[in-house]
């Protein structure tokens, strides 16, 4: 921030902007992130229909995390939809979770991902939580016909 109100204030040349691009790019690279997730789920269907979510899960920290899966809907669905699944994620090592459900009305649906702690998940127990966020969640609707 104060690197950005420098270059605001005193354009004195290229030294000072090459330095500050340095400085924020490795704040960029420190920024690591615990979960990435990819939710795929047609954005339509027809009532009844069978609908697959996939979600895909990674992480770029260098530990292990145990992962709670689970989805949510402001409807009430029954069968796998509501199966949460509990994995270990480890670095460069990605997980794809599948749910298959038949919507019979238009849903929205929240994809959510707990990080916790839970023995025998992980090999020899070799897992961390983050301080920072232990919950992630993607959020999406689902037209149904
Ligand atoms: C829709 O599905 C829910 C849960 O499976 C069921 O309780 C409900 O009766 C169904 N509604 C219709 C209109 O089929
Ligand atoms: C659930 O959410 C969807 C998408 O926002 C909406 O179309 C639908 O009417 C909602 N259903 C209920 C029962 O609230």
């Amino acid at each position: 921030m104060y690197c950005l109100q420098l270059l605001f204030k005193a354009s004195t040349g290229t030294l000072l902007l090459v330095l500050c691009l340095q400085l924020l790019t490795s704040k960029a690279q420190e920024d690591t992130r615990a979960i990435i997730m990819n939710v795929q789920v047609p954005q339509k269907a027809r009532a009844n229909d069978e609908v697959t979510l996939r979600l895909n899960l990674q992480t770029e920290l260098h530990e292990c995390l145990v992962c709670k899966s689970y989805l949510r809907s402001n409807v009430t669905i029954d069968g796998s939809f509501n199966y949460a699944y509990t994995s270990c994620l480890c670095e460069d090592d990605p997980k794809n979770l599948y749910w298959d459900f038949q919507p019979n009305k238009s849903m929205s649906i929240v994809a959510v991902v707990d990080i916790i702690r839970e023995l025998n998940i992980c090999p020899g127990d070799e897992a961390v939580i983050p301080i920072k966020a232990n919950r992630y969640y993607y959020s999406t609707n689902l037209d149904v016909q």
